[in-house]
């Protein structure tokens, strides 16, 4: 998926709410920090915005013990992310690549206490999300958790990006649970908020109840099983588009006005048709 568009914003100390839920959830698992290091792997870490409020919200004495991997395609933004993290004494280290290449980037060691995802899975595009689900899963430490947060519709828009919906994702997150072979219900968020709605989930390894073993034996099924419910989705939601552009194309002047929606729609049609080329 192109990132062309792609932008990450960085204002100090302002913290956004996509980054204050999955800092509350730090909150709450710094507390248990003792000796060993809290190890948070962000992926698509932007200049690392998540960052700018941390000395606000945890003990300093916890600081220390923190270790900060930001991973993401634009080397620019990672040193953003780098100075800051050095500016409050947070020990950090960056991985650049693109995201089809973390598998290979960061190692496969289970090592992380928390691995987050903010703000990008509508530009990795959904055939990469179940790819790094699963690579961020086994990843985790056995108390870890994955935090996933995304919004259901972008402004400004961005060529090639694709949002989904709420109950799309939880559509996928069934279906990856599934093989998975946990008998555990996903459980996926919708927030209105007053500019847009989003929608956020987390997965605890330990909640899942499957073995490491399982999880590496059944990899390949797992992803690719999830894929193709995926390319089933792609396809319905294509259907959906088109059918909506038939209906602007045959009734413009009674729609006059609806200018916005038909951008989104073009941008979707757009994102959707280079999907359908993808094979999985
Ligand atoms: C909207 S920003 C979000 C940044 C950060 N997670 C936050 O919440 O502030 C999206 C980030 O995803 C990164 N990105 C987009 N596509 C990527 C890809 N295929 N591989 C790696 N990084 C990617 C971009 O470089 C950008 O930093």
């Amino acid at each position: 998926m192109a990132i062309g568009d792609s932008s990450a914003v960085y204002s100090e100390k302002r913290v956004f709410s996509q980054h204050q839920s999955a800092l509350t959830l730090l909150q709450h698992q710094f507390s248990k920090v003792l000796n060993d290091n809290y190890l948070w792997l962000d992926l698509a870490a932007g200049k690392g915005q998540i960052i700018s409020s941390l000395e606000d919200i945890i003990n300093p004495s916890i600081m220390p013990k923190i270790v900060y991997h930001a991973f993401d395609a634009n080397q620019i933004f990672l040193d953003v992310a780098m100075v800051k993290a050095s500016k409050i004494d947070l020990k950090a280290d960056r991985f650049i690549g693109q995201m089809e290449n973390f598998p290979r980037l960061v190692d496969e060691t289970p090592q992380y206490n928390f691995v987050s995802l903010i703000n990008v899975v509508h530009e990795i595009g959904p055939y990469l999300f179940a790819e790094v689900l699963f690579e961020a899963l086994i990843r985790l430490k056995e108390d870890g958790v994955i935090y996933v947060y995304d919004m259901e519709a972008i402004d400004p828009l961005e060529v090639g990006a694709l949002p989904l919906n709420q109950l799309e994702v939880l559509k996928i997150l069934e279906t990856f649970y599934s093989s998975l072979g946990t008998s555990l219900t996903p459980n996926v968020s919708k927030w209105q908020h007053s500019t847009t709605t989003s929608w956020n989930f987390t997965i605890s390894i330990k909640d899942l109840n499957v073995s490491r073993d399982s999880l590496k034996e059944n990899k390949d099924q797992i992803i690719s099983s999830t894929r193709q419910f995926i390319q089933v989705l792609i396809e319905e939601k294509f259907t959906r588009c088109i059918r909506q552009l038939d209906l602007y194309t045959k009734h413009q002047t009674e729609l006059v006005g609806d200018d916005a929606s038909k951008i989104r729609l073009l941008y979707e049609f757009w994102a959707l048709n280079r999907l359908r080329g993808v094979s999985v």
